[in-house]
């Protein structure tokens, strides 16, 4: 598939081909754990990873590997390896990089499961996450030490609709010779393609826009391909030899799929946490409308906080799209075709009324999911960043009052009316 196609024409066509058994127009969904070897050689030298091939679908899937080589087109990669989740395609991404006493540094501004991911749960493995304002270049810079293997941040971040500039974290992960890890689940490459401003990785929650209705769980891990992980000690997995492949180095043996190899014969292989080739297939569907959502997702977002920004009952709209924000420059610098459909706003009346609203809006689902094609609202606080202490929920732009929005693509007159109607008896 030619790169330099559009991305509109990408998400249709990329790393799919009509089916060389049937002549199927679709991907079909292989439901096949195994796949029959031709003899014992071709066993032998798929298990040595000196052939290139379907084994046992906790490593590879054709239905899998069709969304994945979709995804590394999309995002401009050299590979990319599918997991069951978004929290999934984190430790995946982490775990060639890390070992006990490392640690990354993570932006403030990250969805709440990521930050208690990071906070608590990565330290049973012996690594650790510190948190910097990303905004911040000189805070980075004095955060990373020489056990850190990699920067962590949101394109646009969860729930905030903040951007970051990835151009100039890259530069400093660059500098510091570690991987810039970049989480575009709220733009998708429509929006923003973080491996051409620098990223070396890009992880997705397919869960989310990716596939557009709420009906997978799934994720990705796309790798640039340009990271040279021989070029320091620091990440021995990718570039020392990998005694379960008979020494076997991966950087040496894969050049730019190192990353990608690793993952499947590695990462899936041991932690399991594989994509299910129905969810694929789902995905690789949402996917071929991502250039008809995304438009009218941003348009529909624009327009509802534009509304809510100008009601005397609301206090602040935190979306990037609105000129009152502290990020609306850099999102239009890098953020051309808009700034997502994800951002929070509080209302007077705080957390009591908050709660009175969510409860009043008929439209918008109270649900604890974004990037459906239908309206979602849901009170952070209280559910997705509750874990997290009051000091992080407002880092994270989850404070008590705030409410967060996820504007579908249903007419945005429709949405400003529910909302209309629900601010009036949450501030009754
Ligand atoms: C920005 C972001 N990243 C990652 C995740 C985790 O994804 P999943 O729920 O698919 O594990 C979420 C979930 O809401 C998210 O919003």
């Amino acid at each position: 598939m030619a790169e330099n196609y559009d991305i509109d024409t990408l998400a249709i066509h990329a790393g799919t081909e009509a089916d060389p058994a049937t002549g199927a127009r679709q991907v079909p969904i292989y439901q096949s754990t195994s796949y029959q070897f031709r003899d014992a050689d071709h066993a032998a030298r798929l298990f040595n990873l000196q052939e290139v091939g379907y084994i046992y679908s906790r490593l590879t899937n054709p239905t899998v590997s069709a969304l994945q080589n979709r995804v590394a087109a999309l995002e401009g990669g050299a590979g990319a390896v599918c997991c069951s989740s978004g929290h999934a395609a984190q430790l995946l991404a982490l775990f060639p990089l890390m070992g006990p006493g490392k640690n990354i540094i993570a932006s403030t501004r990250l969805y709440g499961g990521t930050v208690t991911q990071f906070s608590h749960t990565i330290k049973r493995f012996g690594w650790s996450a510190k948190f910097v304002d990303l905004d911040d270049m000189d805070a980075l810079r004095d955060a990373i030490d020489d056990d850190t293997r990699a920067i962590f941040c949101e394109s646009i971040s969860n729930p905030g609709g903040y951007v970051t500039d990835i151009p100039a974290v890259a530069k400093v992960a660059d500098d510091a010779g570690i991987p810039l890890i970049v989480d575009n689940t709220l733009a998708t490459p429509f929006l923003c393609r973080p491996i051409g401003m620098g990223a070396t990785l890009v992880v997705h929650s397919l869960t989310k826009f990716m596939t557009g209705n709420g009906t997978v769980t799934g994720g990705v891990v796309v790798d640039s391909g340009k990271f040279d992980w021989s070029a320091s000690d620091k990440f021995p997995s990718l570039s020392a030899p990998e005694p379960a492949y008979h020494g076997l180095k991966f950087h040496e043996t894969f050049g730019a799929l190192a990353f990608t190899f690793h993952g499947i014969a590695i990462g899936l292989r041991d932690l399991g946490m594989t994509m299910n080739p129905q969810g694929a297939h789902y995905t690789l569907m949402g996917i071929e409308t991502l250039g008809l959502r995304m438009p009218r997702h941003v348009e529909n977002a624009q327009k509802v906080a534009e509304w809510l920004e100008k009601d005397a009952r609301v206090t602040s709209v935190t979306y990037a799209g609105l000129a009152s924000s502290p990020w609306h420059q850099t999102a239009a610098r890098l953020y051309p075709k808009g700034a997502g459909s994800l951002f929070t706003f509080s209302i007077k009346g705080g957390y009591d009324a908050a709660v009175k609203l969510v409860d009043s809006l008929e439209l918008f689902s109270h649900v604890a999911n974004l990037g459906d094609a239908r309206s979602l609202v849901i009170h952070s606080a209280s559910t997705t960043h509750r874990q997290l202490t009051e000091d992080q929920q407002r880092a994270a732009g989850a404070a008590p009052e705030v409410l967060r929005l996820s504007i579908g693509i249903e007419n945005p007159d429709d949405l400003i009316a529910d909302l209309d109607q629900a601010l009036s008896k949450a501030t009754a």
